[in-house]
């Protein structure tokens, strides 16, 4: 019970709630920690049967301020629910932006451990990126754009006129966020999933460019069938080399970054680049240990109980000296976070084994599934992020 925790955005509409409350659970839940996000918008046109205008928002409106309490109430209890039974991190994704709701959280949620996340944002710059995530949403991505910023405005002003910001007198646990990486205030949050959650809210920025990802070219080990080593690539290897480069530089028009491994293989693919090319061993393919440089047919045949366990879970099963995809997770951990705090496109070029722990995390794919992901060479992945997700492409170069 201890470890549970809710989450409890604080916020003005198109302060990034939702984006870090769903970028933050994506993480959570690749790190094998259960996050669900219950979002009070979702509930209210679940409950009202869809779009609700501006008015609905008006604090001044007792009957429709009782009726938009009340969902909200349902909202929470059913998270309340769910904690209670197998999850481990609950976000409530609502604004929560007077005194009083959270009073009532506060008392509603005891004795379990809640903490408060308030976002707060007066860059200009921020909102307006946040408001294009707001008209692609639910609420407005089948309206008209001039109507959906028109009373997307007055709901805003509704929500100003009450909106307090958390004081230390509420008595509460918090995190605030001034424009995302510009400040950040902590009040007595300590704990092993609330450092986890506090180094991704560090390093989360707005950010809407895509991530593409591709294994290096063919290597001279990928034609005999070896697994593992560092070697260099075959010729057809060689020449993708060439192709992603044409792809990728006609492709992105603005200034991008590259992620290789520090194995020959990858570093070879991206030669080419000239742009900024970071390597790192975060990047290296799974070690197969003992069985490195090996075929799977010689592997099959001296350490036939190495195949068998391997197949039986291809996800825990860690080579004698090598490593599992658990550990690849483990490893990616800080890689991820790393990514998160870039405001360019990516192009990473890395191994069978980590992309699939990298799409794992961008597609949100349960652990158990991550190692029977195909992913072929010669490929590239391009991710674009949106107001919820990641739409993935695949393009055979
Ligand atoms: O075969 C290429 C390779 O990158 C190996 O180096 C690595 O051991 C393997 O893929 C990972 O894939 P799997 O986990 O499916 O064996």
């Amino acid at each position: 019970m201890d470890e549970k925790l809710i989450i409890v955005m604080v916020g003005l509409p198109a302060r990034g709630k939702s984006y870090t409350s769903n970028n933050l659970c994506r993480y959570l839940n690749w790190c094998g920690v259960n996050c669900k996000v219950f979002n009070s918008g979702d509930y209210r046109r679940k409950i009202m049967g869809g779009f609700q205008d501006a008015s609905f928002f008006d604090f001044d409106n007792d009957s429709n301020y009782r009726i938009k309490e009340q969902i909200s109430k349902i909202c929470f209890e059913e998270l309340l629910k769910w904690i209670d039974k197998d999850g481990v991190v609950a976000i409530f994704d609502s604004t929560n932006s007077n005194v009083e709701r959270r009073i009532y959280l506060k008392n509603k949620s005891k004795p379990r451990n809640i903490i408060f996340l308030e976002l707060i944002t007066d860059d200009e710059v921020i909102i307006k990126k946040n408001l294009n995530l707001k008209l692609i949403s639910p609420d407005y991505i089948d309206k008209d754009p001039k109507y959906a910023l028109e009373d997307f405005n007055k709901r805003h002003e509704f929500y100003s006129r009450q909106y307090a910001t958390i004081e230390d007198s509420e008595d509460v646990k918090y995190i605030k966020i001034k424009n995302f990486t510009e400040k950040l205030v902590i009040r007595r949050v300590f704990g092993i999933n609330e450092s986890l959650i506090i180094s991704y809210l560090m390093n989360l920025r707005l950010n809407s460019y895509p991530i593409y990802l591709s294994r290096h070219g063919e290597s001279i080990n990928n034609v005999n069938k070896v697994i593992g080593g560092d070697c260099l690539l075959s010729e057809n290897g060689n020449n993708y080399a060439i192709k992603i480069h044409d792809f990728i530089t006609t492709e992105i028009k603005e200034d991008f970054i590259i992620f290789t491994s520090c194995l020959k293989r990858t570093k070879k693919t991206a030669e080419l680049f000239t742009q900024k090319k970071i390597e790192t061993r975060l990047l290296n393919e799974i070690h197969g240990g003992i069985c490195e440089n090996m075929t799977y047919y010689e592997i099959e045949e001296k350490y036939p109980e190495i195949m068998q366990d391997r197949k039986a879970d291809k996800l825990r099963y860690r080579y004698p000296e090598g490593e599992s995809y658990l550990d690849l997770i483990e490893r990616l951990k800080y890689f991820v976070l790393q990514l998160r705090s870039y405001k360019k496109p990516i192009l990473i070029v890395a191994h069978n084994a980590i992309i699939k722990v990298l799409l794992g995390y961008f597609q949100e794919i349960p652990h158990e599934k991550i190692p029977h992901i195909d992913v072929n060479l010669h490929e590239v992945i391009k991710l674009t992020p949106n107001s919820k997700n990641y739409l993935k492409e695949t393009i055979k170069l």
